[in-house]
């Protein structure tokens, strides 16, 4: 069968396979920050693009969706709780941004981790054409670069991490941290978000491994191969978005939601799946706070909340929907008026359209994350909004290292988030609207094509040689 000179590995395909309630079944764009970015640097591309669909215990068979081919990797429901669930949403996910809750390990998780990042690796394999290129993207498949680079000496491997790195201090508790290490370090190039991450990674081969690391470079103990470690800031399909932002229909419907929402003064919005890193709680204490306080009154302002749903059967999650969701109509029933919501809360996902409407509907977008590895939401909205918005940035997400111009918070001291929220809508409107115009400026040169461009550049002149010996 056909083999291809460029191939993506990522947990999930681009696109799911969706049982409805009725039984019927479709495809629909995965949910996440990876996918938004990578589907559009893959559009159009011939290449090969190695994931899960979705669903447990089913295999489509290999399909193509233009030139792409999407090859589907099979996970038993037994996998899809320990690998998927377990080990990356439960395991590595707390750690790798900064426990906000306790991570839980469990040795059975960790096996079926190996074991499906052994099948990623195979599948990569089958599919890389002689000498390919293999990006293999997240924390899902930290392991698929050394078990590849086994099975196919012959193709160059890169790896970006979409989230943070944590701190060594964090990534020593895990069992499996010297597999993960050595797993990665089979990759020729490394990518990561910000800096800081690449600094964690080069720090923890230090402790970790004993591994000598000159600038951004680690010399892979007991071979003659060097990996270089870098950061290369995600981004979106700027131009795109920008183009959809500015068309008629997204403008008139942006329009009507401002009618539907009754024509407030100020529109404020979040956008998140909802994930206990967001820090929606923190979002709406201080929401809450600020009506009570008389400093906002609900005859002027409202708060859209869009919180996709995400990991559902993994407890933590559960948890926050019920918190979230018990604010949220605490807040409602408090400070509503009769006909209008005070918080409109949406636990779905939209299409692209709908979401460009809403970010040009907004006053102000509130992006509070507790921990970010970019944060594509704010990116996507200093995009699409024309005029004098604002932009609400936790200091603690990727984009806060780019986006300066926005108002920045640290979303643990909700006084101070009140105070940024406050600033973002007493703003005078010419000063917000020349903050927008130098965070949209900022994305529009820092695009994902641009990023793509910046990794595949670093990725071809890897692998590095070694120093020569004097
Ligand atoms: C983040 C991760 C992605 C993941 C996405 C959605 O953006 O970096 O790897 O795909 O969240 O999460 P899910 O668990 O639904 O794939």
């Amino acid at each position: 069968s056909r083999t291809y000179d460029f191939v993506i590995a990522a947990n999930r395909l681009p696109v799911d396979r969706v049982v409805r309630d009725d039984g019927t079944e479709e495809w629909q764009t995965s949910p996440g920050g990876l996918v938004t970015a990578m589907e559009s640097v893959m559009r159009g591309r011939s290449a090969a693009w190695v994931g899960w669909a979705g669903i447990p215990d089913e295999t489509p068979e290999p399909f193509t969706d233009d030139e792409l081919l999407l090859v589907p990797v099979p996970l038993s429901l037994d996998e899809v709780t320990s690998y998927y669930e377990g080990y990356s949403n439960d395991s590595l996910w707390p750690i790798y941004h900064d426990v906000i809750v306790p991570a839980t390990f469990r040795r059975s998780w960790a096996a079926a981790y190996e074991q499906v990042n052994e099948r990623f690796a195979q599948q990569c394999a089958e599919v890389a054409a002689e000498g390919a290129t293999v990006w293999v993207h997240d924390y899902q498949l930290q392991l698929v670069p050394a078990l590849l680079r086994e099975l196919r000496p012959d193709v160059r491997i890169g790896w970006f991490n979409h989230i943070p790195f944590p701190p060594v201090e964090l990534f020593g508790q895990l069992p499996m941290r010297r597999e993960i290490l050595t797993g990665l370090l089979g990759a020729d190039f490394l990518g990561f978000q910000r800096p800081a991450d690449a600094e964690n990674f080069l720090r923890a081969c230090r402790r970790l491994l004993g591994a000598r690391t000159k600038g951004d470079v680690v010399d892979v103990p007991h071979t003659d191969r060097r990996v270089r470690a870098a950061s290369v800031p995600i981004s979106i399909d700027a131009g795109g978005l920008r183009e959809l932002a500015m068309s008629e229909p997204v403008q008139e419907r942006a329009r009507e939601i401002r009618e539907q929402l009754g024509n407030p003064r100020t529109v404020l919005l979040g956008v998140d799946r909802l994930d206990y890193t967001k820090g929606i709680r923190h979002r709406l204490k201080a929401f809450e706070e600020l009506l009570r306080d008389g400093r906002l009154s609900a005859d002027d302002v409202c708060l859209v909340q869009v919180a996709s749903p995400s990991r559902e059967r993994v407890e933590a999650y559960r948890e926050l929907r019920e918190q979230v969701e018990r604010t949220v109509g605490s807040v409602n029933g408090a400070y509503s008026p009769i006909g209008h919501t005070t918080v409109t809360y949406l636990h779905r996902s939209f299409p692209r359209e709908e979401m460009a409407a809403l970010y040009v509907a907004a006053d102000v977008m509130l992006v509070t994350p507790l921990r970010d590895g970019m944060n594509l939401v704010a990116k996507e909205y200093v995009t699409c909004h024309d005029g004098p918005g604002a932009l609400v940035l936790s200091e603690f997400t990727g984009a806060a290292g780019q986006l300066r111009q926005a108002f920045m918070t640290n979303p643990h001291d909700i006084g101070g988030l009140k105070q940024a929220i406050m600033d973002a809508i007493e703003t005078p409107e010419k000063e917000r609207a020349r903050r927008m115009k130098a965070l949209r400026n900022q994305v529009a040169k820092n695009d994902v094509q641009h990023w793509a461009e910046t990794y595949l550049a670093a990725l071809r002149a890897a692998p590095e040689k070694p120093a020569p010996t004097e």
